[in-house]
């Protein structure tokens, strides 16, 4: 089985050993953290930077609450749900592309918003460039026209959801809205980027502005780790 080992976010998190999203064939032993499987108990990866590392896209306020009441909970939740069950035994990709009712939407929510933290930075907001600027060129018209395009469809998601970037095993890139906890893995497709348009994932700062929230995104994605991402998505 391909291992798939996403490094997430910056020195800082590798060096505290926080990896997302693990397949291992059976047989293959590792310890139970984040620098290997990730079976039950799950448990939720640090973040990659200070609380208040994200101003002025998130207040320390909103982070704080964003990751450690709401992606805590789902984590909670999860080892509550499969604790000695058969689902014990899957790793948190497996829960996410094979899970069903509330295994599955804390599951995805636990790993939706670990990729989330990963998918910005402190130091983000830069340009892409090389092999994924120019496929966003190729599938989008340009990065202008790249985040017209997510943004609009991130804003329009009805009610609680995720704005996803994804690739197919061809480096074709796909936006892909999405309700409640839904993942691009389910479609087969490797995420590359999301925003979290949940209103708790913006409340406290924006209040109910959806559009202003997204706009302010850009502004600190990590687009290192959007192209590591996509560079595995073609692996
Ligand atoms: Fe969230």
């Amino acid at each position: 089985m391909q291992r798939r080992e996403f490094v997430v976010g910056s020195l800082a998190a590798a060096s505290a050993g926080a990896y997302l999203g693990n397949n291992l064939s059976a047989g293959e032993s590792q310890p139970n953290t984040h620098t290997g499987v990730a079976k039950m108990p799950f448990e939720q990866p640090p973040l990659p930077y200070p609380m208040d590392g994200l101003k002025p896209l998130f207040s320390e306020e909103q982070v704080s609450f964003h990751y450690g009441k709401h992606h805590a909970a789902y984590y909670k939740n999860l080892n509550g749900l499969v604790e000695g069950k058969p689902e014990a035994q899957l790793s948190l990709d497996e829960l996410v592309v094979k899970g069903a009712g509330a295994v599955f939407n804390n599951a995805a929510q636990a790993w939706n918003h670990t990729f989330f933290w990963n998918c910005l930075s402190p130091n983000g907001g830069r340009e892409p460039n090389g092999e994924l600027l120019a496929a966003i060129v190729r599938d989008f018209g340009g990065m202008t026209e790249f985040r017209k395009l997510f943004t609009d469809a991130s804003v329009k998601v009805f009610g609680s959801g995720w704005g996803w970037l994804a690739s197919d095993k061809q480096g074709k890139l796909e936006i892909i809205p999405a309700g409640n906890a839904d993942n691009p893995l389910r479609l087969g497709k490797e995420p590359l980027l999301t925003v979290d348009v949940w209103e708790h994932a913006y409340y406290i700062d924006y209040r109910n502005e959806r559009a202003r929230f997204v706009e302010n995104f850009w502004t600190k994605v990590n687009w290192e780790f959007v192209a590591q991402c996509y560079a595995k998505a073609k692996a």
